[in-house]
């Protein structure tokens, strides 16, 4: 097990990395924490939470409405919960996201910890505070930035999880490497995702690095005046396809990913030229790089947008593998260019 202490504004937060479940049990006494998850997170490691208190709801990233909210706090008001209480989000990206909303707004804020169990929460959703519920098509249009006092990493969740959701996780590892970190790039260049499922030790390194990456963006810009910007990359296009055909997170910023490395290629004054080593890379981890879909939709869900303001899109591009910049680029060119650019 091993420990790292994050400092962020109005709390420290600890990765507690290889870690067993059982560390949320140290935590404080179990009459105290109550877990939230999903059916089918129960369903796999019902033995977890044996004698524990539990609010268990469907799973997918349907229930990430305020409706969902709405019900978790009616039972943690049954439930008699209080400040001193602990929430622990034990799940994915939908799991994670609700219980910090949940945490976050219940009393204007009680104690939380999370145990991802998905890579892609590992590396990402469990990490930064940001969270939130959808409002129709658009994504995480609702919430805060709320930190965990615990992230428990137990790589043991990992022997359960699909092979498309080790897939989904990769494009957010795939977008630390484009944005931050050229030599974890040509690492993941010279593997494959077969090959790294297989080393247990190699996974750790690999979610640990990850890990790094992102606390290093967060804890220095909590709340995305500058650096923090940079992990929207992929995320504008990726976030209107999501919605649009219920993609999986990791395949919709895939392809978002893809169009916004076409949109560095086209953008005067940066000299980026590697649109398809970037494709190259996402489709040797199995992620898809294009999609047939309505443009005039797709435009119109970008509208609305968090990164818009009046004519521009703040959009984060590339300069070269390992180096994003955040540039403002006319809605009007965004709308000209869609078919060339996604
Ligand atoms: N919870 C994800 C983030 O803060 O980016």
């Amino acid at each position: 097990m091993k420990r790292t202490e994050y400092n962020f504004s109005g709390k420290k937060v600890n990765c507690v990395f290889d870690a067993g479940f059982d560390y949320v049990f140290t935590m404080a006494q179990k009459s105290k924490l109550i877990f939230l998850t999903d059916e089918q997170v129960f369903e796999l490691h019902r033995e977890k939470f044996t004698d524990c208190t539990c609010i268990c709801i469907p799973t997918g990233e349907k229930m990430k409405t305020q409706q969902t909210v709405d019900h978790i706090i009616n039972r943690l008001i049954e439930l008699e919960a209080d400040k001193q209480t602990y929430i622990i989000g034990v799940g994915g990206g939908v799991i994670t996201d609700i219980a910090g909303y949940v945490a976050g707004i219940f009393k204007r804020g009680m104690k939380f910890a999370l145990v991802p169990t998905t890579i892609l929460a590992m590396v990402d959703a469990a990490i930064g505070g940001k969270n939130g519920v959808d409002v129709g098509y658009y994504k995480n249009m609702v919430g805060t930035i709320y930190q965990p006092e615990f992230i428990v990493y137990d790589y043991s969740f990992l022997n359960s999880l699909p092979v498309k959701e080790w897939i989904n996780g990769f494009a957010e590892i795939i977008k630390h490497a484009c944005i931050k970190d050229p030599e974890l790039f040509v690492m993941l260049e010279e593997n494959t995702l077969h090959h790294i499922q297989s080393d247990k030790p190699f996974v750790a390194s690999l979610v640990e690095r990850n890990v790094a990456i992102k606390m290093d963006i967060v804890t220095t810009d909590e709340f995305e005046k500058a650096d923090r910007k940079l992990l929207n990359f992929g995320h504008t296009f990726g976030h209107a396809l999501e919605n649009l055909h219920q993609l999986p997170h990791g395949n919709a910023i895939s392809i978002g990913m893809v169009a916004a490395c076409n949109l560095s290629e086209k953008i005067n004054g940066l000299h980026f030229d590697d649109a398809q080593r970037v494709v190259k890379l996402l489709a040797k981890y199995h992620l898809p790089v294009d999609i047939e879909t309505d443009y005039a939709k797709v435009f119109e869900v970008l509208k609305l947008d968090k990164k818009r303001e009046d004519e521009y899109m703040h959009f984060v591009l590339l300069n070269k593998i390992g180096e994003a910049e955040a540039k403002p680029v006319q809605m009007k060119f965004l709308q000209e260019n869609i078919k060339q650019i996604l």
